[in-house]
C-alpha cells in the first residue's frame, strides 16, 4: 500500500490554519475510509474489476469511483488512499474528498437534507482534526511513539476505527478543538462547583472520604483556596458537595442549563482551581499531566462524538463503587483471571450526579438533558504496573506510522519474538480472559479498542485490563450461578442480554473493532498473513475450551464458532435513525451476516465437510 507521507517539520505551528497539502491527503484517506467501511456495511457494493484488486463503484448518481484495495477476510476492503480515482461524465472529475464524496452518494447514504447537513458538519469536525494529528503525527515513527507515555500515545490515534465521522464532535469551535482535544495537546483546568448535598446522588468506595479524591486534582494551596472560596460564598463541605466539571460544560451547559440551581445556590460557581488535564481518545475522561495521581477523572461532555451525547447517566452512580469493588473480588477469587493470566480492573472508586431542576420533572426528555452533570473518579493504570510494564490501549495496534508501520511492527521487534508467538500471548492475555468472563461469570465488556487495553512488558502482551462499567458492562440473561453474588440492586441497574447478543460484545466489540484493523496492518506489512492471525486465534480459544470441559455447556451456549455472525453497522445506524433527539440513545443497524473466520479457520470442527 503506498504510504501517505506528510512533510511537515516536526514542530509545526499548531495554529497556523489548514494546509492545503495536507487537507488533501486526509480527504483521501477520509474517502478511503468511507468507501471501505460504508462497503463493509454494503451501504453500496464495488465490483472487482479483471485487473487483481482494482475496484469500481458506481453510485446512483452515476460518479463512479476507481480504487485499488485488498479484500480481506471479514469482507472489507483494505482501501489504498492514494489509488483513488474520481470519474464524472462531465469534467468535475478533481479533487477527492469526503464531502463531494456524500454528495455523489446521497442516493445510498438517503438522509433527510437536515440530517445530511449534520452529517456533513460532523465529517467537517473529523477532517479539522484529522488535519491536526497529521501535523502531529508527521515524522514520528512507530520507535519514537513506543517510548511515549500512554496519554502522549493515545493522543495521537484516528479513534473509532469504523465510524467515518470518528472525531464529529458536534458543540465544539475552533477554540475548543485547541483547548480540549487530545490532537492539539493543550491541557487545562477543570472547573470547580458547589452541589447542594440534596440535590447530589454520590457514591464511593469503601474506605475513599471525599477530600482524598478531589485532593487528587490539587496540591493543598489550591485545596485550601478552594475551601477559601466555598466559605466565601456562605457554604460548607456540610451544605455542598466539591464537584468538578468540564470548563466547556460549565459554559456550554450547566451555567444555563442549570439555572434554577444557581438562581437557588443549590449550585454554586467556585472557580477554575488545581492541576492540568489532558483529554484521553473519549475527549471526557482526563489525565492528571500536574502529578502523578491515582484516579483519571471522567465528565459529562453534552457534544455528539461518534454514536451520542456523552453524558453521565445518573442510574449507574449508586452501584458503581461496589461494582468495581465486586469486579476486583471476581478476578482475585479466579486464579485463571489473577494467576494464570493477569486482568486489572480500573475500578470507578466514586462519582456524583445531579439531576436537573429542570428537566427532572419531564422523564422521557432525550437522554442528553439528564445527563448534563456528573464525575466518575477512575483508577490509573501506573500504579498497578511493575518494572518494564507499559499499558496500551488496543486501538494503538493497528495505529501506523507516516510510513504506514504499524505500532503492532514496532512492539513484535522489540519483544524479540516473531508475529506468532506475540500474538499468541495477545490472544492469551487479551481475548480469552475477555471470553472467560464471560463464560465463567456471565459478565462481559463492550470490548472495542477503546476500552480494552493490554499491559506490555518487555514488550510482550502481559495483562488484560479493562475499564468503562457504567454501561459499557452487561450481565448475561441466563441464570448463572455467578452472578449471585452480586448485590441485587446492581443487578438490577446492569443490562441483561441473551446469549446470542451478548457474544457481540467480544464478536463485534473486539474481533470485528478491533482484531480486523489488527489482521490488515499485520497482512499488510508483511508479518503474518490473515489466514494464519484467525487460525492461530482459533487455536488459542479452542485450547482454552478443551482447559475448561466444566464450561462445555457455556461455550455451547456463548458460541464464537458459528458459521455466520450478525453484521453490525455503524455508519449504517446514523443513516437510518438521523440526528433527531431520543429518549434513548441509538442503537447499532444490522445487514446480511458476516462470514465467521473462525469457522473457517477451526480445526476441530468436523463438520465443515
Ligand atoms: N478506537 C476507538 N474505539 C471506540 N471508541 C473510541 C475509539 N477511539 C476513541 N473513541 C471514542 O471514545 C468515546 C467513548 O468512550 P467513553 O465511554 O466516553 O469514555 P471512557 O471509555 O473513558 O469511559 C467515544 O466518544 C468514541 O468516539
Ligand atoms: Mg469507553
Amino acid at each position: 500500500m503506498t504510504a501517505l507521507a506528510v512533510n511537515m517539520p516536526q514542530d509545526a505551528e499548531a495554529d497556523s490554519g489548514i494546509d492545503r497539502q495536507i487537507w488533501l491527503l486526509i480527504q483521501r484517506k477520509l474517502v478511503a475510509k468511507a468507501l471501505s467501511e460504508l462497503a463493509y456495511e454494503e451501504v453500496f457494493i464495488p465490483a472487482l474489476l479483471p485487473d487483481k484488486n482494482a475496484w469500481l463503484l458506481t453510485l446512483s448518481s452515476g460518479i463512479r469511483y476507481r480504487f485499488r484495495g485488498v479484500e480481506r477476510i471479514w469482507g472489507n476492503i483494505s482501501v489504498d488512499p492514494a489509488s483513488i480515482e474520481r470519474v464524472a461524465d462531465d469534467d468535475s472529475a478533481g479533487e477527492i474528498n469526503i464531502f463531494r464524496f456524500v454528495a455523489d452518494a446521497r442516493e445510498e447514504i438517503a438522509m433527510t437534507p437536515a440530517d445530511l447537513a449534520w452529517y456533513l458538519r460532523e465529517l467537517q469536525n473529523t477532517s479539522i482534526a484529522d488535519h491536526q494529528l497529521a501535523i502531529l503525527n508527521a515524522g514520528v515513527t512507530t520507535g519514537a511513539m513506543a517510548e511515549m507515555t500512554e496519554i502522549d500515545l493515545q493522543a495521537r490515534l484516528e479513534g473509532h476505527p469504523k465510524a467515518v465521522t470518528s472525531k464529529g464532535r458536534i458543540g465544539w469551535g475552533q477554540d475548543d478543538f485547541r483547548a480540549y482535544a487530545p490532537e492539539f495537546g493543550a491541557a487545562f483546568q477543570l472547573v470547580w462547583l458547589a452541589v447542594s448535598q440534596e440535590i447530589t446522588k454520590a457514591a464511593h468506595a469503601d474506605g475513599f472520604t471525599e477530600s482524598e479524591l478531589f485532593i487528587d486534582a490539587m496540591d493543598n494551596a489550591d485545596a485550601e483556596r478552594l475551601h477559601g472560596l466555598l466559605t466565601e460564598k456562605g457554604a460548607s463541605t456540610e451544605t455542598h458537595a466539591l464537584v468538578p466539571v468540564h470548563p466547556w460544560q460549565w459554559d456550554n451547559v450547566i451555567s444555563h442549563w442549570f439555572a434554577e440551581d444557581l438562581a437557588r445556590n443549590r449550585i454554586l460557581y467556585l472557580d477554575a482551581v488545581g492541576d492540568r488535564f489532558l483529554a484521553q481518545p473519549s475527549l471526557r475522561t482526563l489525565t492528571n499531566c500536574s502529578r502523578a495521581t491515582r484516579y483519571d477523572i471522567k465528565l459529562s461532555l453534552t457534544i455528539l462524538n461518534t454514536s451520542c451525547y456523552r453524558g453521565i447517566p445518573g442510574r449507574y452512580i449508586p452501584v458503581g463503587p461496589r461494582l468495581s469493588d465486586w469486579l476486583e473480588n471476581l478476578v482475585a477469587g479466579d486464579p485463571f483471571l489473577s494467576q494464570v493470566h493477569r486482568a486489572l480492573v480500573l475500578r470507578e472508586v466514586a462519582g456524583s450526579h445531579v439531576e436537573n431542576a429542570t428537566f427532572k420533572r419531564i422523564e422521557d426528555l432525550p437522554y442528553r438533558y439528564h445527563e448534563g452533570l456528573g464525575v466518575i473518579w477512575r483508577e490509573r493504570v501506573d500504579a498497578k504496573l511493575g518494572e518494564n510494564e507499559r499499558a496500551i490501549m488496543l486501538s494503538a495496534l493497528h495505529h501506523s506510522d507516516s510510513d504506514g508501520r504499524p505500532m503492532i511492527a514496532e512492539y513484535i521487534e522489540r519483544s524479540g519474538l516473531g508475529p506468532e508467538a506475540w500474538l499468541t500471548k495477545l490472544f492469551d492475555e487479551v481475548t480469552v480472559p475477555l471470553y472467560h468472563f464471560l463464560c465463567r461469570h456471565g459478565v462481559s465488556f463492550i470490548a472495542h479498542g477503546q476500552n480494552i487495553s493490554v499491559v506490555l512488558r518487555d514488550w510482550v502482551p502481559a495483562a488484560l485490563i479493562v475499564k468503562d462499567f457504567q454501561g459499557d458492562l452487561d450481565l448475561v440473561d441466563r441464570p448463572f450461578e455467578e452472578l449471585e453474588s452480586l448485590p441485587e440492586d446492581i443487578r438490577r441497574v446492569l443490562p441483561r442480554k441473551r446469549p446470542e447478543v451478548i457474544i457481540h460484545n467480544i464478536q463485534t466489540g473486539h474481533f470485528v473493532t478491533v482484531l480486523r484493523f489488527v489482521s490488515d496492518a499485520t497482512e499488510a506489512c508483511g508479518l503474518l498473513k490473515e489466514s494464519e492471525f484467525y487460525r492461530l486465534l482459533a487455536g488459542r480459544l479452542r485450547a482454552y475450551q478443551r482447559d475448561h470441559p466444566d464450561l462445555k455447556l457455556r461455550f455451547d451456549l456463548l458460541d464464537l464458532f458459528t458459521p455466520k455472525i450478525p453484521r453490525v453497522c455503524l455508519n449504517k445506524a446514523r443513516f437510518e435513525i438521523g440526528y433527531a433527539d431520543s429518549s434513548q440513545r441509538p442503537t447499532p443497524a444490522v445487514g446480511n451476516d458476516l462470514d465467521n473466520p473462525l469457522y473457517h479457520f477451526d480445526e476441530t470442527l468436523a463438520h465443515k465437510v
